[in-house]
């Protein structure tokens, strides 16, 4: 108790002294000034703090450790930020950066905001597309739920209406010529541009001579239900399947493996990361499968059937005639047009929909000149439901 008393009287000390010796030292005016400021101070703290609730001040607080030299953009170092699409299909990068930056995506299969996944239309074309004004009324009703990627010749200049579904959404493009590597690089350059927003889940792969079968609902229905992505994936034994392996491709590819099918698919977010990541294929395709290896009835076909078999419907989605023979199919005009003619596409086939048969195989029909344009555009609701 003695001691701790002591402790006590010897801490007071110092400051009891200081305290003593104080205001004999300071002079009155000063002592005044102190406690003018000292007043004004408190004033200002509490108008502040008024201020500031009332305000929201906070937000124009510039931070302490800010460099001089202050960035003109924000830097996405928020959420937002990082979900957010490209405001423009534009952009400055080269192949290879596209390519890099599109292979980025989540692995976590549950997404921490709201998605409303969507289809992604891609127009691989040469120029105009003619078929256009179906395709408006095909949208119409539906913003929000697709999106519209265009690949055409790099001297093409769009003509279209800010009203369009099609204004501003090409991207930038290189020619691309049949049968050739050209042909795949445009097709993963279009697949790249559509990664680049999060909300795609289904590419869809669509020329400017196709048209639309079912309405966007069906459509949207048939692709969103899916188990499996729509590719048309077969092994050809004949001279124009297997005929056009190299056997240079092993042990990367061998001959059972080497699988042929349509150009035209339609395929999930996993599968098109996986396309256009792709560094093991690509170099033996483009080196090994040039005409009279067709390249693009080939590489996807034979990569993701290795990569991915189980996620794979094996048939694809668009209708096209091979009946006439040659290395082209059949082109219908205006004078094709008729009720039996799209009936024909939905009768005497059947196809598996989810492990079940179905008459229901087609969405989408090639080649359609555009001398049909005027006929479709009368009856689209009588023959399509749109
Ligand atoms: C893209 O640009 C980068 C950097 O300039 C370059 O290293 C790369 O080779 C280019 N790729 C293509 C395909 O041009
Ligand atoms: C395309 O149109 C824009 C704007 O009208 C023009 O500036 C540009 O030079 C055109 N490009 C070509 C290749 O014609
Ligand atoms: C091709 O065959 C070789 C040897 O039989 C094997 O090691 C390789 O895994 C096969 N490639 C594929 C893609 O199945
Ligand atoms: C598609 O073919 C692969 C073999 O290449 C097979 O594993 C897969 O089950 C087939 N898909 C369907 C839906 O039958």
């Amino acid at each position: 108790m003695q001691a701790r008393l002591m402790a006590m009287e010897e801490g007071k000390e110092p400051s009891m002294a200081i305290r003593s010796s104080q205001p004999r030292v300071l002079p009155v005016r000063l002592l005044q000034f102190f406690l003018i400021f000292l007043g004004m101070g408190i004033a200002l703290t509490i108008f502040s703090m008024f201020m500031s609730r009332h305000f929201r001040f906070e937000n124009v607080v510039i931070p302490v450790t800010s460099s001089k030299i202050q960035p003109c953009f924000k830097e996405p170092n928020d959420f937002k930020s990082w979900i957010k699409p490209p405001s423009k299909v534009w952009h400055q990068m080269n192949d290879s950066q596209l390519l890099w930056r599109a292979s980025f995506d989540s692995q976590i299969k549950l997404y921490p905001f709201k998605r409303v996944p969507k289809l992604a239309f891609m127009f691989l074309t040469r120029g105009p597309l003619p078929m256009a004004p179906l395709w408006e009324r095909f949208f119409k009703g539906h913003k929000g739920k697709y999106t519209i990627y265009i690949h055409a010749l790099p001297m093409y200049n769009e003509s279209y209406p800010p009203s369009s579904v099609f204004y501003r959404r090409q991207i930038p493009s290189q020619v691309a010529e049949w049968g050739r590597m050209s042909m795949c690089d445009a097709e993963r350059r279009l697949l790249a541009n559509a990664l680049l927003d999060l909300s795609n889940e289904w590419f869809i792969l669509l020329s400017e001579a196709c048209i639309p079968l079912q309405s966007f609902s069906i459509v949207h229905l048939y692709i969103s239900r899916s188990w499996y992505s729509f590719m048309e994936i077969y092994d050809d034994p004949g001279p124009f399947g297997r005929g056009r392996y190299n056997d240079n491709m092993e042990p990367v590819v061998n001959l059972t493996n080497w699988r042929k099918g349509s150009q035209w698919f339609e395929i999930n977010r996993k599968l098109a990361v996986a396309v256009v990541e792709d560094d093991t294929f690509y170099p033996k395709f483009e080196q090994f499968c040039r005409p009279a290896c067709y390249v693009d009835e080939h590489y996807f076909q034979t990569m993701l059937s290795i990569r991915w078999p189980h996620r794979l419907a094996n048939r694809t989605l668009t209708w096209v005639d091979w009946s006439r023979g040659g290395a082209h199919p059949g082109t219908f005009g205006k004078a094709d047009m008729s009720k039996e003619f799209f009936k024909k596409m939905f009768d005497g086939q059947t196809c598996l929909y989810n492990s079940q048969p179905t008459w229901a195989c087609y969405l989408f029909a090639r080649k359609i000149a555009p001398s049909a344009l005027d006929i479709l555009l009368q009856h689209s609701f009588e023959y399509f439901g749109y």
